[in-house]
């Protein structure tokens, strides 16, 4: 096959159908999310449900999101933490919050999340430490502040997971004048870097075109 945008989106339904399969809260979600015309930047089924998977993997009790946008990779999270665990998300504008209130309601887990209005800027003050994972998808231009904060909140050994580091490999371009791709490649040289933190970096293709995700941990 040719690795052409149509090839990688056919695979990688055939991904999502064979190791994910229908699942009615999260489409549930995704179709209040579009009926309410928030824009389909959540992420593809295949990388939310590696997000609920690392979690799992390293046992967290307490994840922090920083961008909820419709709720659908905030659902992910929330089943992997358990009954008793808590995932609190930031969501800077209210509509979105509201959608994705109702979305993780109706996914029977909205006990385990705290979605907190605000930009992240002001609300990651005011948050209490101990994150186990930490899960960035929100302004790029704000990406190092936000790693900052995640060394801050967590403890040696949380995860921390960015996404959209790729942006179609934008991110190599000196001349780029674009201010996400400027905020993401000052986030990958800070995780290569800031000795707070362990990393690597995923290119991914797929649903969502060409893009990717760090990984690290906070040391
Ligand atoms: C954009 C943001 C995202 O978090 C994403 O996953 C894809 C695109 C954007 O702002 O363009
Ligand atoms: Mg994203």
């Amino acid at each position: 096959m040719n690795p052409t945008p149509d090839a990688w989106l056919q695979t990688d339904a055939f991904l999502a159908d064979t190791l994910i399969g229908v699942d009615d809260a999260l489409e549930e979600a995704l179709r209040a999310q579009r009926a309410n015309g928030l824009p389909a930047i959540e992420v593809a089924p295949v990388a939310g449900k590696f997000l609920h998977l690392l979690a799992r993997i390293c046992g967290a009790r307490r994840v922090l999101e920083i961008g909820t946008l419709g709720g659908y990779s905030t659902i992910w999270l929330a089943r992997a933490v358990g009954a008793d665990g808590r995932v609190v998300t930031i969501e800077a504008e209210s509509a979105n919050a509201a959608i994705a209130r109702a979305s993780i309601d109706a996914a029977g887990i909205g006990e385990r999340v705290d979605i907190r209005v605000g930009r992240g800027a002001d609300v990651l003050p005011t948050l209490v430490g101990g994150f186990d994972l930490v899960f960035i998808d929100a302004d790029k231009e704000s990406n190092t502040l936000y790693l900052d904060w995640a060394a801050k909140l967590g403890h040696p050994g949380t995860v921390v997971v960015l996404d959209n580091i790729g942006r179609a490999g934008e991110i190599i371009r000196d001349d780029t004048t674009d201010s996400q791709v400027i905020g993401t490649r000052d986030a990958l040289k800070m995780l290569g870097d800031d000795p707070r933190f362990d990393a690597t970096a995923l290119q991914t293709v797929g649903a969502k075109g060409w893009d990717g995700v760090a990984v690290a941990v906070v040391v």
